[in-house]
């Protein structure tokens, strides 16, 4: 009998194209995460309608209405615990985690940032790259710690930087890989595929899981 998914909230500020692609991912009944809630911070967030058509429960946490980041936490954290979740993927969620909420949430809780850390951590970042005239650039999925963008790597994928590109091109081709590489980190998480030592995180069996940072060759094209 193939193990029980894992029940993964995925947390959002905006559009939700990562959410779409975790979401699109889970529908395979092999694939070991379930998709059973999507909390939006944002009330205007678009992808709260793609969650409910999809069949998620998808709630709003406003951090407007609250009176500081703690009391914004402790809300999404109960709708977590009701939810009975196991993993949270941060997908464009636009709000700082306290350590708090982090320590709630230790080796269980990812995120996905539009570079290859460790360069590039904040905001901006396909600017930067360009501005700082890197040749390849990318995208991580990492295990949050209280560091910004710091935290266990789970998977990279790497994008060339075009001579014509600008920050809207090459971060159009940056967020195609995103959509690659989220699902495939979630699934390796959730199917106790990595183990985290120290800063690292490792095939908990080498020989039977696939290794997400081995990607097909990328066309250095505008997708
Ligand atoms: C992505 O580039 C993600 O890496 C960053 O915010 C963007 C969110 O895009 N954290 P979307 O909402 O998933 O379309």
């Amino acid at each position: 009998m193939s193990p029980r998914r894992k029940r993964t909230a995925i947390l959002i500020s905006g559009g939700g194209s990562n959410m779409r692609a975790l979401i699109e991912a889970a529908r395979d009944p092999a694939y070991p995460a379930e998709i059973t809630l999507v909390i939006s911070n944002r009330p205007d967030a678009g992808g709260l309608v793609y969650a409910k058509a999809a069949g998620i429960a998808a709630s709003v946490v406003d951090h407007k209405i609250y009176a500081g980041r703690e009391e914004f936490e402790r809300s999404m954290q109960a709708l977590l615990e009701i939810h009975r979740i196991e993993l949270v993927c941060m997908a464009g969620f636009l709000r700082m985690v306290t350590p708090w909420f982090i320590g709630q949430w230790a080796g269980r809780l990812l995120n996905i940032h539009p570079a290859l850390l460790p360069a590039f951590r904040g905001l901006h970042t396909h600017e930067r790259a360009l501005a700082e005239g890197v040749k390849i650039h990318g995208c991580t999925v990492h295990f949050v710690v209280p560091a910004m963008d710091e935290g266990p790597i789970v998977a990279q994928a790497a994008v060339p930087v075009l001579d014509s590109d600008t920050p809207e091109s090459l971060g159009r081709r940056v967020l195609a890989q995103e959509h690659i590489i989220y699902p495939a980190a979630l699934a390796r998480v959730a199917g106790n595929c990595v183990t985290i030592q120290g800063n690292r995180t490792f095939d908990v069996d080498p020989a039977a899981t696939p290794n997400p940072m081995v990607m097909p060759p990328i066309v250095p094209s505008d997708a």
